[in-house]
């Protein structure tokens, strides 16, 4: 393998990582076989690893970076909070400029800053049960929310089975699993169930950049307001991937935003977000509140740190200053890339399907058309998923993992990265014709 040639340096950090962390990896989802590259640096839609390779990355830190790496008006911003301090545990005045950037953005009266896309989903379930006073929770097979256990469930295929080991024994039992993209089907299965909150990602992330149609997300807004239960748009990924939010593209309104990854200015931790109309949002107040039982409980160390909330607010205020001019190069970007893969699948007639929108794009070697999250890991061949992603890794190319070629863009991306990861795919495709049909 070419790549093993070139990773000494690679193999000999893996081989230290073993001993003390497990499975070698910080986060397994980043385990690539037969062990990962190290990165030092990266820059635009490049990472550089301590061999001193180059590749081009179609992962984007895990989806959060939409301007490429190392985007100038934050790191400025960054170098001048740096001198000044990063965490004060007090309120700073970055935290108000960033809750004034965030909910123009969305155009939602309130925020509260959470540490994480997991943590702001936790929040966003807590804060529809106090208010709704019921508990049950809808969420769509293939969805993915993060690792809090109420809602970590049916996540990947098959979805009857426990995510994780410790839910084997506690599972989420006031989850409610529903089919993506399906409105009778979720009609069926919330009647009377008395939810507090459905969740539902716009687009797809996980489950392969699937997006919903907007027929259904209007549904899904009728029946909350006919049952009486909240809407909550996990936007962690979409809501900087679409100008001013998914929900503005789909021009579906939700109760509740959940929001992370760029919400913090793309490159640091700490960086979530839970928006939503002042009605849900004062459950949190304890001016209105002073009884703490009578309030639903938000908090944490790190929340509204003055790094995150600086690049966050310099970010956002960017993006907004840039305006739909920005994200239409990015939809293009994203376009560009989605149609001309789709022409290299049907020229070689293979069992494979391109999904996407925007700027998220989802190859899919499988049988059946992915509408849901069902359909396109049922079938899915993990093989061919394996060998592309070998075949990619080998040409300097990466994104998400190897069972999953899922592709997020961003305005860095120039032609020639796209013209290469689609030259590389159609000689993977030639290749290995045995393996895709
Ligand atoms: C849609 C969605 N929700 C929630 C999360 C969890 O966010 P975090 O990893 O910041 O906890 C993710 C992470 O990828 C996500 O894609």
């Amino acid at each position: 393998m070419v790549y093993v040639d070139r990773t000494p340096k690679s193999r000999e950090l893996y081989e230290r990582a073993k001993k003390h962390l497990p499975g070698g990896v910080s986060y397994g989802l980043r385990a690539i076989p037969p062990y990962p590259f190290y990165v030092v640096k990266a820059k635009g839609s490049r990472l550089w690893d301590v061999d001193g390779n180059e590749y081009i990355d179609f992962w984007m830190g895990h989806g959060a970076v939409v301007t490429g790496f190392g985007y100038e008006p934050v790191i400025q911003a960054i170098r001048e909070q740096l001198e000044l301090g990063t965490h004060f545990g007090w309120c700073n005045e970055w935290e108000v400029r960033w809750a004034e950037a965030v909910t123009e953005w969305f155009g939602m009266d309130m925020v509260r800053p959470t540490n994480s896309g997991t943590e702001a989903n936790m929040y966003a379930v807590r804060l529809a049960r106090a208010y709704t006073r019921r508990v049950k929770v809808g969420k769509f097979e293939g969805g993915w929310h993060g690792g809090y256990e109420g809602l970590h469930a049916g996540v990947n295929y098959p979805y009857d089975k426990p995510a994780s080991l410790d839910l084997t024994y506690a599972p989420p039992k006031d989850l409610v699993l529903l089919p993506y993209n399906d409105l009778d089907g979720v009609r069926k299965k919330v009647k009377g169930e008395n939810l507090a909150a459905l969740i539902v990602e716009p687009v797809m992330g996980v489950a392969g950049c699937i997006p919903a149609e907007r027929e259904f997300l209007k549904g899904l807004r009728e029946l909350a307001d006919e049952e009486g239960f909240l809407l909550i748009f996990d936007e962690v990924i979409t809501g900087f991937r679409f100008f001013r939010g998914a929900q503005n593209y789909f021009g579906v309104r939700p109760d509740l935003i959940t929001t992370g990854k760029t919400v913090g200015g793309q490159y640091f931790p700490g960086a979530g977000a839970l928006v939503g109309k002042a009605e849900y949002m004062e459950l949190l107040d304890h001016t209105k509140h002073p009884h703490f039982w009578e309030r639903a409980f938000h908090g944490g160390t790190f929340v509204g740190n003055p790094l995150t909330m600086r690049a966050g607010y310099t970010l956002i205020k960017d993006l907004l200053s840039k305006g739909e001019g920005f994200y239409s190069k990015l939809y293009g970007v994203g376009n560009k890339l989605k149609s001309m893969l789709e022409e290299v699948v049907e020229k070689h007639g293979i069992q494979s399907y391109v999904t996407g929108l925007g700027s998220m794009v989802g190859i899919h070697f499988t049988k059946e058309k992915p509408i849901n999250g069902l359909t396109s890991e049922r079938t899915k061949n993990v093989k061919a998923c394996e060998a592309l992603f070998k075949h990619m890794l080998d040409n300097g190319i990466v994104y998400q993992s190897p069972t999953k070629p899922h592709l997020f863009l961003s305005i860095a991306h120039s032609d020639e990265d796209l013209i290469k990861f689609v030259n590389v795919f159609e000689e993977f495709l030639t290749r290995n014709k045995d393996l895709l049909t």
